[in-house]
């Protein structure tokens, strides 16, 4: 009787604290980092420990991940990188690869016919890297220990190499057919032709000594001398565009961020190049005007009116948004506030799905790879960093002699002009190549502060998911009360206006909300994983800092002290 009375009280107990928390974050006091790859996320803490900041450890992790995550990190590809000091003003660093001088609005064509192969997976999808510039400038501006600490521990990786999980095993066995015709790939990433095992180490000796250079002369040490002469070398030997002068003429840019409020928060977020800023501040001032809370994660009416957002949102970031410098006029201002989104909200109806209008056009296709990393220091700066090859291991193209992957990146610009069609292809202007332009990005590092401090730091990686899934993640903390961990293990869906159907996560919806959604009009496709995202939140009751590792992508880790 008193064993069973026990075990009642246990089970009532357990039930209890369930309630209260379903998935418990990872903790840290003074700092944390949290990536896609372990190692990396060591790394990062290692440069906190040490007295670096947050920028500091973020150097530190980018270098890291371009070894341990070749899917995506990278020296080769670009990104943004989001700012906010515990005091002053935030910044962006915008280091999107650009067009080559040589580039041209129709070069993706073949007698006149779209070509794919050029605009994907060759080396014309190949834009002039951002990185290491990009680390460079943030370094320089917010940075605090030496250079070349930051970038010894992934020069270190290289040269001694590291034991593949599992998963990076599978990830290269399943890639090293696409990079059958690039030698140097091929060497880099397989014993002889074979592939790697998991266990075994990945010694990368060519990407050892780039680093190396890098270390010693800063961007220089990519953008000129021994490793631009070998871009420029395998570039020409392959038909592809990008010239020393090309590299040397790249430039970061710093931007002013975005700014928006939601429900008392302050949401910090990327500017363009980057659509991701403007559609995630654009649709969270139309969920604003409705109580989510009230509705209950999950339920019909949340999910019914988060995708009549996203539908507005990705609408206007087909028709309006492209590179700054290209785009003089982008309606940015109007997109984020709340007046536009006072009239969008007032479209949408409660029990009816609006229909996309194919207007004119589809979208094309845009890769699923990217990764994204959390830093938050002792002093509560943070950072959100999202950086890309495009396509996992970018164009698997690896500079001979270099040792590191090129970006695919050219695939984000628009087909090419005049070649709209109900396929898919996009011909509008605000997207299409020229020299020098930077194509449009999804990427959507956001922080989040409440009464000036530090709230949230966020980021995902997937193609035109990744919006979505920042916006859901802010959601399910700021209005379903979720820690950091429940708001990225919960399940998740996507709307992008076209085509005109929710991508929802398998076992994300209850059947009943799918069966009441289909009957307002909305059409569902199943799918696995979305999107990865990563995600510190500052816990409100102790200001401890709290972090949500997403097991979408198992080799991810939080590290923190
Ligand atoms: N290539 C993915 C992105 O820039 O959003």
């Amino acid at each position: 009787m008193i064993r069973r009375f026990a075990l009642a009280v246990f089970v009532a107990s357990a039930v209890a604290a369930a309630a209260a928390s379903w998935s418990e974050p990872h903790r840290a006091t003074r700092g944390m980092v949290v990536s896609e790859h372990a190692i990396a996320s060591e790394i990062g803490v290692a440069v906190l420990k040490a007295g670096g900041n947050a920028v500091d450890a973020a150097v530190a992790t980018a270098f890291a991940l371009a070894v341990v995550h070749p899917a995506a990190g990278n020296i080769g590809g670009g990104g943004f990188l989001l700012y906010r000091p515990a005091s002053g003003e935030p910044a962006a660093y915008d280091f999107r690869e650009t067009a080559p001088a040589a580039a041209s609005a129709a070069m993706f064509l073949t007698d006149g016919k779209y070509d794919a192969a050029k605009h994907h997976e060759s080396y014309l999808s190949v834009g002039v890297p951002g990185t290491v510039a990009g680390l460079h400038l943030a370094w320089q501006e917010r940075g605090t220990m030496p250079w070349r600490r930051l970038v010894e521990p992934a020069i270190t990786l290289a040269r001694d190499g590291f034991p593949l999980s599992e998963s990076l095993a599978a990830s290269l066995a399943r890639v090293l057919p696409s990079m059958r015709r690039h030698p140097a790939s091929m060497a880099q990433f397989s014993k002889s032709g074979s592939p790697y095992a998991p266990g075994d180490t990945l010694v990368q000796a060519d990407l050892a000594r780039t680093l190396e250079r890098i270390a010693a002369d800063g961007p220089a040490g990519f953008y000129e001398g021994e490793t631009a002469r070998l871009i420029e070398q395998d570039m020409a030997a392959h038909g592809g565009l990008i010239s020393r002068a090309d590299l040397k003429a790249y430039r970061p840019e710093r931007r002013v961020p975005l700014r928006g409020t939601y429900r008392g928060y302050d949401i910090i977020a990327m500017p363009p190049v980057s659509s991701g800023g403007t559609a995630l501040i654009e649709m969270l001032n139309v969920l604003e005007g409705f109580d989510l809370a009230s509705y209950g994660w999950g339920s019909s009416r949340h999910v019914h009116v988060a995708v009549e957002a996203m539908r507005r949102a990705y609408a206007d970031r087909a028709r309006h948004l492209g590179d700054p410098a290209f785009n003089p006029s982008m309606p940015i201002a109007t997109l984020i506030s709340k007046e536009y989104a006072a009239s969008l909200r007032a479209t949408i109806d409660l029990e009816r799905a609006s229909v996309s209008s194919p207007s004119s056009f589809d979208w094309p296709p845009e890769s699923g790879e990217t990764t994204t990393f959390c830093v938050v220091d002792a002093a509560r700066n943070a950072v959100s960093l999202t950086y890309t090859l495009e396509a996992g291991y970018g164009s698997k193209i690896v500079v001979a002699g270099a040792g590191f992957l090129l970006n695919n990146e050219m695939g984000d610009f628009n087909a090419g002009p005049g070649l709209t069609d109900a396929t898919g292809l996009v011909g509008t202007a605000p997207n299409l190549a020229a020299p020098g332009k930077r194509m449009l990005s999804s990427m959507t590092p956001t922080i989040v502060a409440k009464d000036g401090r530090l709230f949230a730091a966020a980021g995902a990686l997937g193609g035109r998911t990744i919006i979505n899934t920042v916006l859901q993640a802010l959601l399910n903390v700021i209005d379903f009360g979720m820690n950091a961990q429940e708001a990225i293990d919960a399940g998740r869906f996507h709307h992008q206006w076209l085509p005109d159907a929710v991508v929802v996560e398998r076992h994300a919806l209850s059947p009943d909300t799918l069966a009441i959604l289909t009957s307002r009009g909305h059409a569902f496709r199943e799918t696995g994983a979305l999107s990865v995202a990563e995600m510190i939140v500052v816990a409100p009751k102790d200001g401890k800092l709290t972090a949500g590792v997403d097991a979408r992508s198992v080799d991810g880790a939080a590290a923190g002290y």
